[in-house]
């Protein structure tokens, strides 16, 4: 959500930016813009709409600088449009501002600015920000952006350009992500290392409350008060290379990134499952017996596909260890007044590690005296560095807007932290340790398997996906994966899909089927399958047309259905891979055929780095 990358040094300012802007533009984003300080004069170009757009208008009025900023915006206050992009700039030009974030008091300070003459020309928060570094301005750049924020609250991450001072680019963190990439008499600052990767492997994850004074040859860190600050440089990992972030012989991002799952789930998998006896470690989590027998109950928090890997880690983790665990979102569960503090241990698992609610319902638990892990695919995040704890799902980059590898390395470092507790509790029965086992060394074969009848799942696209609306129906571990592929397929294609407990069909919705709805029906559970043929036949007696998926044991199902995707044979809770690939498969297909945008779907953003 909104993409941010600045550069200072010796080469092509806007070159650097536009690329660094196409390496964000997974991240979502409505328009787009950039400033740049060409021979002393702070210049600038944005529009709504795509990069390209920009890129046309800098080929036919280029700018040639050495220092920049660029801005994909996500719009939240004001809609879409050439004056709304960012940058936002200080009545007199001096000043040029990129914003990712919201500024809670922007009409406050925007009346008080009014008050005093100001004219603004957007309708967005961040032109406050542009006009009140100026009023603070009095030929030091950094003391005004000081000041400025001290009477801004909100989640900011800023870059700031003065034309009067054009070696310096100031930046600053409240909520949003930026962090400082380090070169050689260059730096850069970026939203994250998407942009950064092509550049350099040298980071500085910014904390909250930081401004950094970054110029060709140096970066200082202060604290709002312009304390100094001790800077801590990191480093981009090894998998996240230039190449990973690039599309190769794939069309798309999404398909390559289902293609990339097998290896993804046993990288996430590498270094930490011991051996074929089920032995479980972790360098960034571990619990001594005591604190796991003190444990009360497991928080599951997170939202969208990490939500729903989270409601099969509740399946998993009671299933096996019988202790209460409860799967939130997390936009419900930090305004809930949730039951948390000493004896829970509350999971936040995301992607990208930036989700602001997944973020702030991780500090509310952590602030309560709960225990804190971090399931995510981003080193060095802010739910990363916020947690007690954290386990990295080593997905590698994942840029198409569906989450594909992200899910299925979640669901793998699941059944991996399953087993961790039942080394803990050491009441776990034995078959539990060999399923959970099986589960996760079986998961990687399992989901080549169904990779290996793409054609077969694309010509199903043809027969049932006609209509504008349609179910995904299971139960157990079924109804997990379900919920998963509803998701897949309403965002990428846009027809209305909902997923449902089988069981529930016939309190209301069953309602809405009628002759030729298409209804995805899972059963890869042999305990559920004689349920999962009566749900069959009941909504086929009302004219549905039934997508079966099943394990190879289920083929007496297979009769009922209309079309049948068999996904082989495998251990019970590792079939929930191979059946949500088919569904991402089935998801992508059709939106291909429809003509959507797969990896950029409308109105969504990679990163939800606002509430
Ligand atoms: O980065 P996160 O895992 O925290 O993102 C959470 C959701 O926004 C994300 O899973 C979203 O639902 C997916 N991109 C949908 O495919």
């Amino acid at each position: 959500m909104c993409g941010i990358i600045g550069y200072i040094g010796y080469r092509e300012a806007v070159k650097i930016i536009l690329d660094g802007l196409e390496c964000l533009e997974y991240r979502g984003y409505d328009s787009t813009g950039l400033a740049a300080i060409e021979n002393g004069k702070l210049l600038y170009r944005k529009n709504v709409g795509r990069l390209s757009v920009l890129k046309d208008s800098i080929d036919k009025d280029p700018i040639t600088a050495n220092i920049g900023i660029g801005h994909n915006r996500w719009a939240t206050h004001g809609k879409p449009s050439d004056i709304n992009a960012h940058p936002h700039l200080s009545s007199d030009g001096l000043i040029s501002v990129i914003h990712n974030g919201i500024i809670e008091n922007y009409l406050e300070l925007k009346a008080a600015l009014e008050a005093k003459g100001v004219e603004f020309v957007s309708e967005t928060d961040t032109e406050v920000v542009a006009h009140l570094i100026r009023e603070k301005y009095k030929g030091d750049l950094l003391s005004a952006v000081s000041e400025a924020l001290s009477e801004i609250r909100g989640a900011y991450a800023l870059c700031v350009l003065c034309e009067s001072e054009p070696g310096r680019i100031i930046a600053a963190k409240l909520a949003s992500p930026l962090i400082i990439g380090f070169g050689d008499a260059e730096n850069f600052v970026a939203s994250d290392s998407t942009a950064l990767a092509a550049h350099t492997r040298r980071i500085c994850n910014l904390n909250d409350r930081v401004i950094a004074d970054v110029t060709a040859e140096s970066v200082h860190l202060y604290d709002l008060d312009l304390k100094p600050l001790e800077l801590v440089e990191e480093h981009i990992p090894d998998e996240w290379t230039q190449e990973a972030v690039a599309l190769g012989e794939y069309s798309h991002f999404m398909l390559k990134e289902i293609h990339e799952q097998p290896q993804a789930i046993r990288n996430a998998a590498m270094g930490k499952l011991g051996s074929k006896d089920g032995s479980v470690a972790f360098d960034g989590f571990s619990f001594t017996k005591e604190e796991y027998k003190k444990l009360k109950r497991i928080d599951i928090v997170a939202c969208g596909t990490a939500y729903f890997a989270g409601v099969f880690g509740k399946y998993l983790i009671e299933k096996h260890l019988r202790i209460p665990v409860e799967a939130c979102i997390a936009s419900e569960f930090r305004y809930k007044n949730p039951i948390v503090g000493e004896g829970s241990l509350v999971i936040a698992i995301s992607q990208s590690g930036e989700t602001m609610d997944t973020l702030e319902s991780l500090k509310l638990a952590k602030a309560r005296g709960a225990k804190t892990l971090a399931i995510t695919n981003v080193l060095g995040s802010q739910i990363d560095r916020a947690a007690d704890y954290r386990i990295y799902t080593m997905a590698g980059p994942e840029i198409a807007v569906a989450s594909t590898k992200a899910y299925s390395t979640q669901v793998e470092i699941l059944y991996l932290l399953a087993l961790y507790f039942g080394s803990l509790s050491e009441s776990m029965p034995a078959e539990s340790v060999e399923a959970l086992t099986n589960a996760a060394m079986q998961a990687p074969d399992a989901v080549s398997y169904v990779l290996g009848q793409e054609k077969a799942i694309e010509q199903a696209t043809e027969e049932i996906f006609k209509s504008s609306r349609m179910f995904f129906i299971g139960r157990g571990a079924d109804y997990c994966a379900s919920l998963e592929g509803a998701l897949k397929l309403k965002e990428i294609s846009y027809i209305h899909a909902e997923a449902y407990p089988s069981g529930e069909l016939k309190h209301g919705p069953i309602a809405l089927i009628e002759e030729g709805t298409p209804i995805v029906a899972l059963a890869t559970q042999p305990e559920l399958y004689d349920k999962a043929l009566s749900n069959i036949k009941e909504v086929k007696a009302r004219g549905a047309k039934v997508l079966l998926i099943a394990r190879d044991s289920a083929a007496y199902i297979a009769r009922e259905a209309d079309i049948s995707i068999m996904i082989g044979e495998m251990e019970d809770d590792a079939a929930i891979l191979p059946a949500v690939c088919v569904m991402q498969l089935l998801s992508y297909y059709t939106a291909l055929k429809l003509g959507r945008d797969v990896d950029k779907p409308r109105n969504l953003a990679k990163s939800v780095t606002v509430e």
